[in-house]
């Protein structure tokens, strides 16, 4: 299966992209936690991603299409892949459709999820999320089993600096002028599916795999 996760920050896609790579067996690939890797390993990329992204702004395109297309090269998405946080521009979209027809290969949806704005800003705030495996955690919707340790891997969890409110502010504008528009992108292409991203996590998921299943 291959499919694109969209939605503002904030609206669960790492969390719901967790199980469903688990439940479709397909690698989960977060442009955002590519980013936060190399940033924690000091790479020339993760120098460069972190001007914009403590900012709260995207990557150039440039930059960040020439990273996903080596990792969908990468053996483990020969039979499908998740893509989480990319395409966040039209440019994207269309860099990622030709990457595909190239290789006689077709999206089988583009999977919003759906969450008004007044939801985001509790969810990112109260966001915690560990530095070593990328698990995400909520305070209140979802917290780690014991205290401030990571539930997969024993690390401390911490707060994501981009997680502040005023960046938080700049990340919603920036969604809603260069990421919005790819809604109506996958529409005309009749790729677009729609979940309800309000209700509680495992709520969500049933959704999702109700829509999934038609694309088994
Ligand atoms: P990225 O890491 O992708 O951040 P984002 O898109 O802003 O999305 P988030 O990770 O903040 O939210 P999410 O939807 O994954 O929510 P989560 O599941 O964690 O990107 C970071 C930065 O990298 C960008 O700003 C940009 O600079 C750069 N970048 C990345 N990709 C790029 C690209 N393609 N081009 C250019 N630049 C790029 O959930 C949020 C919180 O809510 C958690 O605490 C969670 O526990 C809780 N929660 C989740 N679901 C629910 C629920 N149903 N009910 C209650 N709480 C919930
Ligand atoms: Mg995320
Ligand atoms: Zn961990």
């Amino acid at each position: 299966m291959k499919i694109v996760l969209l939605g503002p920050p904030g609206a669960g896609k790492g969390t719901q992209a967790k199980s469903i790579s688990n439940r479709y067996s397909i690698p989960h690939i977060s442009t955002g936690d590519i980013f936060r890797k190399n940033i924690s390993e000091n790479t020339p990329l993760g120098i460069e991603a972190k001007k914009y992204i403590d900012k709260g702004q995207l990557v150039p395109d440039e930059v960040t299409i020439n990273m996903v297309k080596d990792r969908l090269q990468e053996d483990d998405c020969k039979s499908g892949f998740l893509l989480d946080g990319f395409p966040r521009t039209v440019i994207q979209a269309e860099a990622l459709q030709e990457f595909l027809l190239e290789r006689d290969k077709n999206l089988d949806t583009a999977l919003l999820i759906e969450v008004p704005t007044e939801f985001i800003l509790e969810r990112m705030t109260g966001r915690r999320v560990c530095p070593s495996c990328g698990a995400s955690y909520h305070i209140k919707y979802n917290p780690p089993i014991h205290g401030d340790k990571c539930d997969v891997c024993g690390s401390d969890i911490i707060q994501r600096k981009d997680d502040s409110e005023e960046t938080v502010s700049e990340r919603l504008d920036v969604y809603k002028k260069q990421t919005q528009p790819l809604i109506d992108f996958y529409k005309e292409k009749n790729l677009l599916s729609v979940v309800d991203g309000t209700k509680a996590i495992n709520e969500v998921f049933e959704g999702i795999c109700a829509l999934l299943g038609d694309f088994e």
